[in-house]
């Protein structure tokens, strides 16, 4: 059988097959007295909230279960609209904003309806792996820039500049990012979006991490800096909704047509229960369990981080959000007797039953040197962890 050249250029997502891998010994080790420990793990450890799970059972019995317009439920429009006032002090119309199957399928719709052959984006390096594949699955191509630990992980606006292109088209950025927990500074921000605009191109800024800020100085969205910009979001991480597939972006308002029909065509409509689940997701109640959850992230940040570093795992920018520490191995590995990222995860899996993310996936500047934890785990759990490590490493 032929495949086509596009699916021939998209790599495996290898965090899976280490999570594959990670899953078949956790078998193995079931019952034993040291179960896998899963630090690979990118989604959170919570399940959505009573109140939700209650609105999805209420809309399942109700049949409420045909597709819905292909922008989504008109109230859920309305409430995303009113948690981007409430929570950032932005005003964001419901009119802008398109709800997906997942930021994934918002991503993809975003590079269908900008993207065309040839034109490329420029985004950092590490970076999430999908976000190069969807811009190469919609036949452009991404530029990926080394992002150091001096800029917090993050692209410049002199880098952007520089590398700024006949055939560049945007820039596609993650704040706070997968896999370092960074955000990029407001300043230098501000900075992107206007050398960016300066080329007539567009800022995409996927900000699905965006409610899992542990710092107020990087906590605000985007959307703050003007309607040119387009800001990728997901009921996955802050709102514990992965499996549920659902997410929104908000786009320029000349985009909302194009998007819509793109969207008609592609996925006829976000999954409809979700949806009406979402709705629950901006109640009070609701709210208050998403801010005690927050606030469990950052504890476990603050207890796991220093321990780390302690072991001689540094991480060399301390995240302000999301639940990932982007650590240099290099000196751990050498004293396994290993060389690489990928080499010490097989490690850490084998001698210690702890699943870690190694850095290959995210890019290809200094990522044999990285791995990444990911603290989606309880705190006795993260504790177990480090002790393993200890008697590993110590
Ligand atoms: C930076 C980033 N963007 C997008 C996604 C995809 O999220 P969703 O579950 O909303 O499709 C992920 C998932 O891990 C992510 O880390």
């Amino acid at each position: 059988m032929k495949f086509s050249t596009r699916a021939a250029r998209i790599e495996p997502f290898y965090v899976m097959e280490v999570a594959k891998a990670a899953q078949a010994q956790a078998r193995a080790l079931a019952g034993t007295r040291s179960p896998m420990i899963f630090l690979n793990i990118g989604e959170p450890d919570f399940t959505a909230p009573p109140l939700v799970q209650e609105a999805a059972v209420r809309a399942i019995h109700a049949g409420s279960t045909q597709y819905t317009p292909a922008l989504g439920l008109d109230a859920l429009r309305e409430r995303i609209s009113g948690w981007y006032q409430e929570r950032f002090g932005v005003s964001v119309p419901a009119r802008r904003i398109v709800v997906t199957a997942g930021a994934s399928a918002a991503l993809q719709l975003a590079c269908l309806a900008l993207i065309d052959a040839g034109d490329e984006i420029l985004m950092p390096d590490p970076s999430y792996p999908c976000n190069r594949h969807f811009v190469s699955a919609a036949e452009g191509r991404a530029v990926l820039l080394p992002a150091t630990a001096q800029e917090r992980f993050q692209l410049s606006a002199a880098q952007v500049q520089a590398a700024w292109g006949e055939k560049t088209r945007g820039v596609l950025l993650a704040s706070p990012s997968n896999p370092t927990g960074t955000s990029i500074a407001p300043d230098e921000l501000r900075r992107i979006h206007a050398v960016v605009q300066a080329h007539g191109g567009i800022t995409l800024i996927d900000e699905i991490y965006l409610g899992l800020s542990y710092d107020a100085t990087y906590g605000q969205t985007a959307l703050a800096l003007g309607e040119d910009l387009i800001s990728i979001n997901s009921f996955s991480k802050y709102f514990n909704m992965t499996g549920w597939r659902l997410g929104w972006m908000v786009v320029p308002e000349a985009m909302v047509p194009v998007v819509e029909r793109l969207a008609q065509n592609l996925f006829i409509c976000a999954n409809t229960v979700a949806q009406h689940a979402a709705l629950a997701c901006f109640e009070p109640d609701s709210i208050a369990e998403y801010e005690r959850r927050r606030a469990e992230f950052k504890a476990r940040r603050d207890y796991f981080i220093p321990e780390l570093q302690a072991l001689g795992l540094a991480v060399p920018v301390i995240p302000d959000g999301a639940f990932y520490a982007w650590a240099d191995c290099s000196a751990a590995a050498a004293r396994l007797g290993v060389q690489g990222s990928w080499d010490f995860a097989l490690e850490l899996m084998r001698r210690a039953h702890l699943a870690v993310t190694p850095g290959r996936d995210f890019g290809s500047f200094e990522t044999q040197h990285f791995v990444r934890f990911s603290t989606a785990n309880a705190l006795p759990q993260l504790q177990e962890a480090v002790a393993r490590l200890h008697s590993l490493l110590g």
